[in-house]
């Protein structure tokens, strides 16, 4: 039996370590589904309550342009992050509570070019608010819920939960 020599006994250890290495690089890859969708949705209500914000200021008899800008300066920073929410392996295939469809992934370039249509949209709000101009934010208010009911229509599935309090 020939003995085993110095190099071969690193060599060995060497690769003991880089597969441990690997073993535990996939360990941090891998994505908690659940924890993902709750910060999600915990965002999209975000951005939710931002846009109710804007449309019930907009019912005052005297709309306050500023704090309408605020909200859309809120829209247009939550907005540049969508992507990042939807990490690969969130999707319905992870058996998770989520209307988040399956195209986001098979068709990411237009995910990512309806967000930052949003972003577009609700920095143009911010901007016409910061002037005042009460018509103009009207209109542009509609621009950017047609921002996210473009996405919605094509990314988002249908309710899960009727009871739940969307
Ligand atoms: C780039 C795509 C995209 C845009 C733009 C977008 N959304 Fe969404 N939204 C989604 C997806 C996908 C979900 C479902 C996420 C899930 O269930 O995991 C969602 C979920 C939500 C939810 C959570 C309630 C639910 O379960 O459906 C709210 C509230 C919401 N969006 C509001 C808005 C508003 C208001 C805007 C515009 C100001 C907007 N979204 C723009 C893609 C988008």
């Amino acid at each position: 039996m020939p003995a085993t020599s110095p190099q071969r006994r690193a060599a060995l250890a060497l690769g003991l370590v880089l597969s441990l290495a690997a073993a535990g690089g996939t360990a941090v890859a891998a994505i908690d589904a659940a924890k993902v969708e709750k910060d999600r949705h915990d965002n999209f209500h975000k951005i939710g309550s931002a846009f109710k914000n804007i449309n019930d200021g907009l019912k005052a008899d005297k709309p306050d342009t500023k704090a309408i800008a605020a909200q859309a300066k809120i829209i247009q920073d939550l907005s540049g992050k969508i992507p990042s929410w939807f990490p690969k392996g969130s999707g319905p295939e992870a058996g998770i509570k989520t209307r988040a469809k399956a195209e986001i992934w098979s068709d990411w370039a237009t995910f990512g070019a309806s967000a930052k249509s949003l972003q577009t949209e609700a920095g143009k709000l911010q901007t016409i608010a910061l002037k005042g101009d009460l018509d103009g934010v009207k209109a542009q208010v509609k621009a950017t819920g047609g921002a996210c009911k473009t996405c919605h229509d094509k990314f988002r599935g249908p309710e899960i939960d009727k009871d739940h309090d969307h």
